[in-house]
């Protein structure tokens, strides 16, 4: 059994560290150490980390680096590339580095044959598919190229594609038109497709399982939605792919395995937008650009996987997420990006992060009652959510250690724009860190500072940068999750509500009878069929 983390000595020390470091404002730690902001900061795979405005020392950094090496974090990074059963409550490896890494170079493929030369395959056969499409050689039914791409998926099947499809807007193809649908709400799937014809529309039916009822119920719609319009069925096969590692059920649903682009159950659904899942991507960008976005990953990858915790950003990122959460009771994380283009980057790190830490039972099946796991993540592009929010961040109760993002270059200069988007990421940083007195008499203009963050920049947001990106914050999880002795890599949580609302369905059918259920329940059943009560 492994020893529960507050009885580690290395975090009863961190926990007496807190206690002598809690107070001191970071005026005073930036004016004792006026040097900090050149050291404190890391550099890997395009990535700069300015991690000086920190509530921490040189000695805080030891400290927490001596519990991740307590807590076995080396062992668990080297387990995970070489393709050890790590996620212990589902029996699997946890691959998504082997989706990443360059032809012949899987660490893993020796202990997992499928993680090497099958990676590639598919990513050649994704490249050929897409290549086609983008150059107007993949017709529909009626002879018309396609023209527009809807994505059906939820979860880690839509959630990265939809963010990368977002955030590498600037390299897509402006001739194709995407959609992107998930919520098993009709209004979804109609508004996606109001205005597209459907000789011109490709479906693909992206799902880990094929099991998932959002999108089976959406893929049925489309179907209808596709022979409503062309009327012959064989015309499914030349409007619907699929991303699955389900051969069975994609061909049950009538759809050609021939169409169809695997992956592996060692590729966690939120894990896998590098994998066939990003498929829509690759048709966007292109096979050349989405291989410069999986470099990226790599990069970061073997970042990881290699320096030293002292220089590495996501133990640094990870530990002190650690620190906040576990000594400074913060409840959340906010992810502050200053690019329209990584919009959706808080929605992707949401399930990233809260799917994989929301755990409160250990590795070792004990449940977790002395300590923190998870923070809540959230967050909106600057500069829109200083007009909205930032007020909590520099008045509010509430400790909210934010995570700055922006790049040096825009990829749409246009004036003094840019200069004025980065002059606010650098002016929020230092007015949550550093703050000012208010004026006599004026207590409500205080602003007492000594709120932390982390300033990420890079030159320009390139498909590359986006898969270091995306790999720092995976492996920061990752590093979390080590420390909570939790597993990141299962989702038990999202079960129950799927199987209740499965019983509850056919109880909302005319005519059926209300169950017996708790008294709320059947009140707002008999609203909602607008029974009298
Ligand atoms: O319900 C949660 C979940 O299992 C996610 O983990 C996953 O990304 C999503 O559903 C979609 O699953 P699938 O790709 O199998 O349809």
């Amino acid at each position: 059994m492994t020893i529960m983390l507050t009885e580690r000595p290395s975090y009863k020390a961190l926990q007496a560290h807190y206690q002598q470091i809690q107070q001191r404002h970071l005026r005073d730690i930036f004016e004792k150490d006026p040097a900090r902001g050149e050291r404190m900061n890391a550099e890997a795979a395009g990535l700069y980390l300015d991690y000086s405005k920190n509530r921490i020392t040189e000695e805080t950094l030891r400290l927490l680096s001596t519990l991740a090496e307590d807590c076995g974090l080396r062992e668990r990074i080297d387990a995970m590339f070489r393709g050890d059963k790590i996620n212990l409550t589902e029996k699997r490896s946890v691959l998504h580095t082997a989706l990443r890494a360059p032809r012949g170079q899987s660490l893993a493929a020796a202990a997992v044959p499928d993680a090497g030369e099958p990676v590639h395959q598919v990513l050649d056969h994704m490249a050929e598919f897409a290549t086609r499409l983008r150059a107007g050689e993949w017709w529909g039914h009626t002879g018309k190229p396609i023209r527009n791409i809807v994505n059906i998926g939820i979860g880690g099947s839509d959630l990265g594609p939809v963010m990368a499809y977002e955030a590498l807007r600037h390299y897509s193809d402006r001739k194709l038109t995407f959609r992107f649908v998930s919520n098993v709400d009709g209004t979804d799937f109609t508004e996606a497709t109001l205005d597209l014809a459907a000789e011109e529309t490709l479906f693909i039916v992206a799902s880990k399982t094929f099991t998932t009822l959002e999108t089976l119920a959406n893929a049925e719609s489309a179907r209808q939605w596709t022979l409503a319009a062309l009327g012959d069925p064989a015309a499914v096969a030349r409007h619907f792919v699929a991303v699955s590692t389900a051969a069975e059920e994609v061909a049950a649903f009538g759809i050609d395995t021939a169409n169809m682009f695997g992956f592996w159950d060692w590729v966690g659904g939120r894990y896998s937008m590098d994998s066939a899942i990003g498929l829509s991507t690759m048709i966007a960008i292109g096979p050349d650009r989405f291989g410069e976005m999986l470099a990226g990953f790599h990069a970061m990858d073997e970042h990881f996987r290699t320096a030293p915790f002292e220089r590495n950003l996501p133990v640094l990122m990870g530990l002190l997420t650690v620190w906040y959460n576990n000594f400074f009771g913060a409840q959340t994380v906010a992810v502050l990006p200053y690019d329209q283009y990584l919009k959706r980057f808080p929605a992707y790190l949401q399930q990233l992060t809260m799917e994989s830490t929301g755990k409160s039972v250990t590795l070792d099946g004990e449940p977790i009652t002395s300590y923190q796991t998870g923070p809540i993540f959230w967050g909106e592009p600057g500069t829109n959510g200083q007009h909205s929010f930032y007020q909590l961040l520099h008045q509010g109760t509430k400790l909210v250690p934010c995570d700055f993002i922006g790049f040096r270059h825009s990829l749409n200069p246009l004036g003094r724009h840019h200069d004025m988007l980065m002059a606010n990421v650098f002016a929020q940083s230092k007015a949550l860190a550093f703050g000012q007195a208010a004026p006599a008499g004026e207590p409500y203009r205080n602003f007492e500072g000594n709120r932390p963050s982390n300033t990420i920049l890079a030159e320009r947001l390139t498909p590359a940068i986006l898969g270091a990106l995306v790999a720092l914050y995976e492996h920061s999880v990752f590093t979390q999750g080590v420390v909570w002795n939790i597993n990141p890599f299962d989702q038990y949580g999202v079960q129950l509500g799927k199987v209740l609302a499965q019983e509850i369905l056919p109880s909302l059918a005319r005519n059926a009878p209300v169950p017996a259920d708790d008294s709320s329940t059947v009140a707002l059943l008999r609203r909602y069929r607008g029974l009298s009560a």
